[in-house]
């Protein structure tokens, strides 16, 4: 069983998602997020094949890791990723999630991660049932939901997905386990309130973060509402 101190924290954390930054101003931008609160850095890796697009690999994270001493959520949104595991641990990863779609062998995939003693999270897509974490759950520390088909910055929210959530705080509950809730995709002031409620507890940001103004002020804002939702909820 994975342990998180000890126990499941009840602190929301806000993880803004490099992908709707400028990659020009890479550690500025990120910088930004973070001192405005943001304590997880969510890396986005798109291979062109698991999703239609092409993003960054563990180079990037070598520079992030310089840059940052903040956590990095690697996220990879790759074919075959027991291949490229390692190099993003050597790059100085500290968390690093898979999709249940794209790996035969999840459970030698997940335990590869924690073999470079990191965090491992599991990934699923909107289309794709919690069911299928059945036989994961007990060994990940992380369960990642996606709340838009991943493979792009700004796309809609879809508010479906709140019921995979709901069924895995209960599990998390029923099966005495302490895998954390995050989230990915959509994530922004007006859809923060309701994922909060139905139990997330790490919330993936990119182009709320990133796409206008101030990366700090925006992440502020995002917090705030988060919080109050958090507050509620308790
Ligand atoms: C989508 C990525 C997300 C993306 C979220 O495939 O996994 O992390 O950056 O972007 P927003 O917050 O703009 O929906
Ligand atoms: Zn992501």
């Amino acid at each position: 069983m994975c342990v998180w101190n000890g126990r499941i924290s009840t602190v929301i954390e806000l993880a803004p998602s490099i992908l709707s930054a400028d990659f020009a101003r890479l550690a500025e931008q990120v910088l930004s997020a973070v001192a405005g609160g943001g304590s997880v850095v969510h890396v986005d890796v798109m291979d062109g094949h698991f999703v239609p697009n092409i993003t960054l690999g563990p180079p990037i994270v070598k520079s992030l890791r310089k840059a940052t001493k903040s956590v990095l959520d690697c996220h990879l949104m790759i074919e075959n990723p027991d291949q490229y595991i390692p190099e993003f641990a050597d790059a100085g990863a500290d968390w690093i999630s898979v999709h249940q779609e794209a790996c035969r062998h999840l459970n030698r995939t997940l335990d590869l991660i924690k073999s470079h003693d990191l965090k491992a999270g599991v990934v699923i897509n909107p289309a794709t049932p919690v069911e299928t974490l059945s036989e994961v759950l007990d060994i990940v520390d992380y369960v990642l939901v996606m709340s838009v088909n991943p493979g792009f910055g700004g796309q809609k929210f879809i508010p479906e997905v709140l019921n995979k959530v709901r069924k895995l705080v209960d599990l998390r509950t029923t099966r005495r386990l302490d895998y954390r809730i995050e989230i990915d995709g959509g994530v922004a002031l007006d859809t923060i309130p309701e994922i909060v409620r139905a139990g997330v507890e790490i919330l993936v940001a990119g182009s709320a973060v990133f796409g206008s103004g101030d990366p700090k002020k925006n992440v502020e804002k995002l917090l705030k509402v988060a919080t109050k939702a958090n507050l509620q909820r308790a």
